[in-house]
Parts: structure tokens; sequence; C-alpha cells
């Protein structure tokens, strides 16, 4: 028997876990050596909409922990993790830890299971913004020196990890795991109507908008990184520009962030935006109904790492707000359907004036197959195997 315990934190991890989650289920009911599976959430995303509501929506089971960390500062919450991650596995005693992503409760995760030499996996390993300044990158830079498996969405990914001297023998070029839960629910999706999607998560108070919204009649935006969001010289100007140009073009919908929700209200912009006719704001959505706006969509401008990818895959024509990427196989250059165009608008203007001119064209990098949760169970189990037989 084999005993895993796999950590989730935050909404761009669950839908990384459930197919491994199945996949696990899929081994135990085809192999006689079974695989014990404990979830645990460290609650640092805790509102129905950012976590119960993907649980429900990707049939992920209840975690077996619930750490309840919630919101605080960096140190807060990384620090708050370890305390009750560390309790856990003294009790647990898995013999891996996974962690997917870049969150904080996957660097938080990784330190303990590491002190406590249990040995790490980390899902989607190798990924490198090269910027010091993401919490992101910090999380995925000691993430990866710690773990004893990592597992890549591409070979780029792999690249910089040989670059970076880790071991052969610990990389392993899997896929893209959550274009396994893409591939499992698009179909599904696709049956959503979109005006039941906005008619069920249109935010209090917002004008329903003017203009019939039909596929390709509409643009997408989300933003939810402190860079972007924060300081009120570069978020101005961005709303600006949403405001007076891109609803001028077409409808704009808007999955709000609690993060960026916050700062329009602060900054006293939430009326002008919740009043403009072309504008819809949404309180964030489920996973089907943002795969099935995104399917629509003649554009998505956006800062998520995940939605580069789900552009990239369903074909949306993507401005990537941000300087740099650690995703960057989603870039027009290497195939894919994403432009880099950091928060200044002038530069945003001149792509977004471009990107009205494109159409949607899907590109699916190598092993973005929705295969990609069974090739990581094997690979586990020969690893385990390989690393038991080295003692
Ligand atoms: C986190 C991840 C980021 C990921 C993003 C997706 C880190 C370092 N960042 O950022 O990589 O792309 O999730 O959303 O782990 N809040 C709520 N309800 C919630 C959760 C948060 O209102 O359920 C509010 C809190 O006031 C909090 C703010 O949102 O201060 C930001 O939440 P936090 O978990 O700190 O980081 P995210 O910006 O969501």
């Amino acid at each position: 028997m084999l005993k895993i315990l796999s950590v989730v934190g935050a909404r761009p991890n669950f839908m990384k876990i459930a197919p491994l989650i199945r996949a696990i289920e899929k081994h135990n009911h085809e192999n006689v050596i079974r695989i014990q599976h404990v979830l645990v959430h460290t609650g640092q995303h805790y509102d129905v909409r950012m976590s119960e509501a993907f649980f429900k929506a990707l049939n992920i089971p209840n975690p077996d922990i619930n750490l309840e960390i919630g919101s605080g500062s960096h140190a807060e919450q990384i620090g708050y993790t370890m305390v009750a991650f560390e309790k856990v596995l003294l009790e647990q005693k898995p013999d891996w830890v996974i962690v997917v992503g870049d969150v904080n409760a996957t660097l938080s995760c990784s330190v303990v299971a590491k002190k406590l030499n249990i040995k790490l996996c980390h899902i989607e390993a190798g990924l490198r913004s090269g910027d010091m300044t993401m919490p992101e990158e910090i999380n995925r830079l000691v993430t990866d020196r710690l773990s004893d498996l990592l597992l890549t969405p591409d070979t780029l990914s792999s690249d910089n990890l040989r670059k970076e001297g880790t071991p052969e023998e610990k990389i392993y070029f899997v896929g893209n795991i959550m274009i396994d839960t893409l591939e499992a629910n698009r179909e599904k999706a696709g049956h959503l109507q979109l005006e039941t999607i906005i008619n069920e998560n249109l935010v209090a108070g917002c004008t329903n908008p003017k203009r019939s919204l039909v596929d390709y009649s509409y643009a997408i935006i989300t933003l939810h990184r402190p860079s972007n969001v924060d300081p009120e010289k570069v978020f101005i100007p961005l709303i600006d520009f949403l405001l007076n140009e891109v609803t001028k073009d077409q409808l704009l919908i808007w999955p709000i962030h609690p993060r960026a929700k916050k700062q329009l209200i602060k900054l006293r912009l939430w009326n002008s935006l919740i009043t403009n006719p072309s504008f819809i704001l949404l309180e964030p959505v489920g996973y089907h109904e943002m795969v099935r706006l995104n399917m629509g969509a003649k554009m998505m401008l956006t800062d998520s790492g995940g939605l580069q990818e789900e552009c990239c895959v369903l074909g949306t024509p993507c401005l990537t707000l941000r300087l740099n990427t650690e995703r960057p196989i989603t870039l027009r250059e290497n195939g894919g359907t994403s432009v880099l165009v950091g928060n200044n608008v002038q530069r945003i203007r001149k792509e977004y004036l471009h990107t009205l001119t494109l159409d949607r064209l899907p590109y699916r990098p190598d092993l973005w197959d929705g295969h990609t949760a069974e090739r990581i169970v094997e690979k586990l189990i020969e690893t385990d195997k390989r690393l038991n037989s080295n003692l």
C-alpha cells in the first residue's frame, strides 16, 4: 500500500487535483496494490465561490482535513499553514506529499514535508517567470528545489530545471494536468447558455447589458495580481482604458476577484463600472461557466496563468497583462494564442487593436492531451519503487 497525501489551497489548485484523484481511483479499481489518498485543503481560499463551488462542479471529494488558514499576509498564511500541516503529517505519516501549482500552500507544505523527510512530488514543476517580485516565483523555486519528483507540463519547463542543475532522474515530462480537467468538462460547459451564466452571476446592482450577448461579441477580463491591482498608477489607467475604449467596441465581461473588487470600491470606481451598460461585472464564476465564456469570447485580457493555457487550447486570442510569463509555451511566437502586453496602456491598446482582427486558433502543445494524471500515477509508483530499492 502506498499512502499519498495531496494538498490544495487556492482556486487554481482545484482543477489540478481533480484529475489526479480520478486517476488514483482508476488505479485502485484496476490494481491489487492500492493507493491510499488523503486530501488536505489549507483553506487559503474559503469563499463558497472560490472554493466549495469547484469541489462540487469537479466532483472532488470533501477534503479529509481542512486547515482553515484563511486570508492574511504571506508570512501569516505560510507560517500558520506550516504549523498546522506539520501536525497533520506527524499523524498521517504518508509516503509521499503531492503539491500542485505555485500558491502559498504549495510552498508551505513542501517545506514541512521535507523537514520531516517525507518524499515530495511537485505537479507543474519547472515553470519560471524569472520575476522575483512575483510571490508565485518564490513558491516555485523553493518547491522545485525540495522536490524528489518534478513533473513538468512542457519541455521548456524540463529545460529550466536542467539549467538549474536538477538531476535528470527527478525530472519527468507528463503534460498539463489542468488540460485533463478542461477536456473532461468542455462538452458539459459547451451546453451552458451565455444568458443563464450572466443572469445567475451578475453582481448586485450591475446593469444588464443593452446589446445582445452572442458568441464572439464580447471580451473577457480577469485581474487579480497585486502588481496590476494594488498600485493606483497602474490600476486606474487600466480601468479607464476598459471603460472608455474596450466597452465602446464590445461587451466586456469581468468575473471579479475579491482583491480587485476591494480596490475598485476603495478607489470609488465601482459605480462607474456597474452602471456602464457594456460592462458585465460577475461574481467569481464556476469552472464550467468560465470555460463556456472563454469558448465564445472574441478575446481574453488576463493576468491569470491558468487562463493563458486554457485560451491556448480553446483558441481564444489572449492579451496577457503581465511583463513576463512562466508559461511561454502559450505565447504566439511559440504557437499559442497569447501576447505579453504588460500594464502600460499604450502597449495594451496597440495589441488590443491588432487582436480585434484575429480569429480563434486553437493550439495543443505536446502531451496536453487529457491523460496527464494517469501518467503521473504511473510515474509516482515507479519512482517510489526505485527510491525504495535504493534504500
Ligand atoms: C492566490 C495565489 C495566486 C492565484 C490566486 C487565484 C498565492 C501567493 N497566490 O492569490 O497564485 O493565482 O490565488 O485566485 O498563493 N479573499 C476572499 N475570499 C477568499 C480568498 C481570498 O475574499 O476565498 C480575499 C482576501 O481578502 C485576500 C485576497 O482575496 O486578502 C487575496 O487572497 P489571497 O489568498 O491572499 O491571494 P490571491 O490574490 O487570491
